[in-house]
């Protein structure tokens, strides 16, 4: 079996996060900071270490402003919903997800105005400049996703960050495509609000997304309820975390999201990029030979995260989703990935495209095979089903 669905969620894991969830729940299962015994205080202390690693591998000034949410898509809500409100101007990129779309459209019926930004430059990129025409007198936000999850190609978020910050506006980064596999420095990228899963680049289990919120950013609740702290107020405590946690949380998917944030910090972000960009880089030359196959990642991107997308013609993506999956045992994703908007950009809207995306413990074998079964598929050779 040869797994090429990373971008949706990673697979394997490594081997200290399957022990490190087995241990937790055997051993230390208590509710953190919900009562002082021992097996509480052992939990609150995994929680509040796996806070701390990301805290680091993000650079964010304080620990504390590393919320954990149920996944990419609740931060994003708690983001959008907690800072827009009506006759806010927000500019969005071409290639956001349902996870940002759906909220602002649900937005949008309470006064909230949309801005998309069309077209992307010959490598992909959201041009900066285009960002800064669309600013207006009521624009309060900048909305990016770090790396599409349909082309893969990585935005200059810096420059986003500068033009945020110039303008006296908020800068939010989904990096569910780039978090694990690419750098992220939320000082020196000047985001305000960064956005990510824990179960795909960061190895951990799904269930598992962070929201980082920072100093210019007030944002309002979206949830509240017991935290564990100032039990005796009825109103939600102010400190952060507590302020956007409430409820037990995910412990277990807390915890092994440590053991996987320490794997990479073990292995090294470089080596696990590196590798991407290696499998990547091999499956766009080898589809690139085969004249049938259109490939969607733009071929004068520099940067781009292991990501891509391709069509075979004669074949719908799900056709060739299905093939791959009972004639050669690989799994890939086909259709639209949640993000018509980029289908819609990229011209290949309602059918969508075979998603390819290799992680870290795919081999370069893997793709050679990969790349003889799309060849085969695209030459109609007899395939038996
Ligand atoms: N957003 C995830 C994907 O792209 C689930 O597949």
């Amino acid at each position: 079996m040869i797994y090429l669905d990373n971008a949706a969620t990673s697979w394997p894991k490594p081997e200290t996060v399957y022990q490190a969830i087995s241990n937790f729940l055997k051993e230390k299962g208590g509710n953190p900071g919900r009562g002082s015994h021992s097996m509480a205080s052992a939990a609150m202390e995994i929680i509040e270490e796996t806070r701390n690693l990301i805290s680091g591998f993000i650079n964010s000034p304080d620990p504390n402003r590393i919320i954990f949410t149920l996944n990419c898509t609740d931060a994003l809500n708690l983001a959008l919903k907690g800072l827009l409100r009506s006759g806010d101007h927000v500019i969005i990129s071409p290639f956001e997800h349902n996870s940002v779309i759906r909220p602002l459209n649900k937005l949008s019926r309470t006064g909230v105005e949309i801005s998309k930004i069309y077209p992307t430059n010959d490598k992909g990129i959201v041009s900066p400049e285009n960002i800064k025409k669309a600013i207006k007198k009521n624009t309060k936000l900048i909305v990016i996703t770090h790396a599409s999850n349909v082309t893969g190609v990585i935005q200059p978020i810096e420059e986003y960050g500068k033009i945020a910050r110039t303008n006296d506006l908020i800068l939010l980064v989904d990096a569910a495509q780039t978090i694990g596999k690419y750098p992220i420095d939320v000082q020196k990228s000047s985001i305000d609000l960064l956005a990510f899963s824990g179960h795909k680049g960061l190895f951990g289990p799904p269930g598992t997304g962070i929201l980082y919120i920072g100093e210019r950013v007030d944002l309002d609740t979206i949830r509240e309820g017991g935290t564990g702290s100032q039990s005796e107020v009825e109103e939600q405590p102010s400190i952060l975390p507590d302020r956007y946690e409430s409820g037990t949380p995910n412990t277990l998917g807390i915890c092994g999201l440590g053991a996987g944030v320490k794997f990479i910090l073990s292995e090294g972000l470089e080596k696990i990029k590196m590798h991407g960009q290696h499998l990547i880089r091999k499956l766009i030359e080898g589809l690139s030979n085969i004249n049938t196959i259109s490939i969607y990642t733009p071929k004068k991107s520099s940067d781009i995260v292991p990501i891509l997308s391709f069509n075979i013609k004669g074949y719908t993506p799900g056709e060739v989703g299905i093939i791959l999956d009972q004639a050669f045992d690989i799994k890939v994703r086909a259709g639209l990935h949640c993000a018509a908007l980029a289908h819609k950009a990229l011209g290949t809207y309602p059918q969508g495209t075979v998603r390819l995306s290799p992680g870290y413990f795919n081999t370069s074998d893997e793709i050679d095979s990969t790349i003889m079964a799309i060849e085969k598929i695209a030459k109609n050779s007899s395939i038996n089903c």
